[in-house]
């Protein structure tokens, strides 16, 4: 059922098409300056190219400029701001934002401190460390293939990129800054960001348009191309036995797909796993966006891409390593009221013994389902096969955005 169910992802071979595209685009990328003297600044140039491709596909939307993604991703699933087109321009200018440290209180915390290129833009911290070395409460998600949701943050409450980039400026724990009137002046007396921002909006620095270049930057970082996704289009050699078997694992026994689904292993929904369950006060995650008492402890399901670079794990980094995760999953899952559906498959004795029951009723309004957690009783290899596995998400298009050399001034 493996690569048959994997196959159903995108529903069809058009995927084929794109190594083909992916390639020649590489091939053709052009010496556009004379600079390409040190090694690496090539890289950087094509995928400023790509970037700007990849902008010009969001906007067109058109079938046929799919190549210039790469591999694997879903450009119908892009999610753009009407009023927010992706510019070459505005990608470079959300670049110098998203590492410059001035856009923080005491110009100690740029984004990228919290969601760094070496930790696969998160910062490989249980939690981050914002100003004064102050701690929040929840790990770094990764800001790669964001383009693909709206609803960011482990529990939705930002609708878009350009709501949620305004967040962490504000937050007394991450960038310290008063209020957003603050950020744009401090911005827009740089005289250097003024020019930029001239040139990009044809406007003066505003809050606005700092969201919205940090925005299509980050829309610019993406990940495909992977080992799995060359598998996904036919090229079988591209995994080992071990980690074949690990996907059967991951789509089949695991039942990951339940929700890591689609090509970015996310749908993009809010489960409780029963992660933090075990600690008191619980972080009720999404409860606090809906109101809804089903909604405790549920946490968007965040994709597995680059998930090998991201660690620690979980909304609270609990877990250090990718083998940790899995046998939470295979027999450690934390029973709890709201625990969701499909991680209490087989769990009704355990239910009947502790005395819990669901929130959720079952189809036909039965009673309600127990809500101890299942049990996936993995085996060390197949353990072993399904870590393996995950190492097949690691993929390449996000690798141009490294620092820049020097800011506006
Ligand atoms: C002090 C560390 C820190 C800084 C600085 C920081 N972030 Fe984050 N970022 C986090 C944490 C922690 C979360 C998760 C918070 C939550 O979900 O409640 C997060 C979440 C996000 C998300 C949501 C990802 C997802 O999968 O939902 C994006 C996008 C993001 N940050 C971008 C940015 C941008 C843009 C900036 C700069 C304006 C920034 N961050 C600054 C720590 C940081
Ligand atoms: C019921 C939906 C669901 C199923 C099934 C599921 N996951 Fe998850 N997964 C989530 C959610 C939600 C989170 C975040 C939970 C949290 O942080 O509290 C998560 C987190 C993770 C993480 C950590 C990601 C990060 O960036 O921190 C990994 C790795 C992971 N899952 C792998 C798997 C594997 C492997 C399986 C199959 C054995 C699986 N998941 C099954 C919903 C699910």
């Amino acid at each position: 059922m493996t690569a048959n169910a994997q196959r159903n992802r995108r529903g069809g071979v058009s995927a084929i098409v794109i190594p083909i595209a992916w390639v020649a685009l590489a091939a053709c990328s052009p010496d556009l300056d004379g600079d390409r003297g040190q090694p690496g600044s090539r890289l950087q140039d094509y995928a400023l190219d790509y970037a700007l491709d990849y902008a010009l596909d969001v906007e067109g939307a058109s079938e046929g400029a799919i190549g210039a993604l790469p591999l694997g991703l879903e450009l119908a699933e892009a999610v753009t701001a009407e009023d927010n087109p992706t510019t070459r321009a505005k990608i470079t200018l959300g670049r110098l934002l998203f590492f410059d440290k001035r856009l923080s209180v005491d110009d100690s915390v740029a984004c990228a401190s919290c969601h760094s290129p070496a930790a696969g833009f998160s910062d490989n911290l249980r939690v981050s460390f914002g100003i004064d070395r102050r701690q929040g409460e929840r790990n770094a998600p990764t800001a790669i293939n964001r383009f693909a949701s709206s609803r960011q943050f482990w529990d939705g409450r930002a609708a878009s990129l350009e709501e949620q980039a305004t967040g962490p400026l504000i937050n007394p724990l991450e960038m310290g800054m008063p209020d957003l009137g603050a950020v744009t002046r401090k911005i827009a007396a740089i005289e250097g960001y003024q020019e930029l921002f001239h040139e990009v909006f044809a406007q003066p620095v505003s809050i606005d348009g700092i969201a919205k270049a940090i925005a299509s930057f980050e829309r610019a970082l993406v990940s495909g191309n992977s080992r799995w996704d060359k598998f996904d289009a036919g090229i079988i050699d591209v995994l080992t036995i071990p980690e074949r078997r690990g996907l059967g694992i991951f789509f089949g026994k695991g039942r990951c797909d339940q929700c890591h689904s689609g090509w970015n292993l996310t749908d993009e929904k809010f489960h409780n796993i029963g992660v933090g369950f075990d600690e008191e006060p619980i972080d009720s995650g999404r409860l606090v966006v809906t109101g809804k008492t089903r909604d405790t402890g549920a946490f968007k399901t965040p994709t597995l891409r680059e998930i090998t670079r991201t660690a620690p794990y979980m909304h609270d980094g609990r877990f250090e390593t990718l083998e940790e995760v899995v046998d939470y999953y295979s027999e450690g899952v934390i029973s709890n009221p709201f625990l969701d559906v499909e991680m209490r498959r087989s769990g009704g004795q355990l239910a009947k013994a502790i005395g819990l029951t669901g929130e959720r009723s079952p189809p036909g309004g039965a009673t309600p389902a127990p809500v101890a957690a299942a049990t996936l009783d993995l085996t060390a290899r197949e353990k072993a096969d399904l870590v393996a596995f995950m190492g097949a998400f690691e993929g390449e298009g996000w690798q141009w955005a490294k620092a820049p050399d020097s800011f506006p001034q």
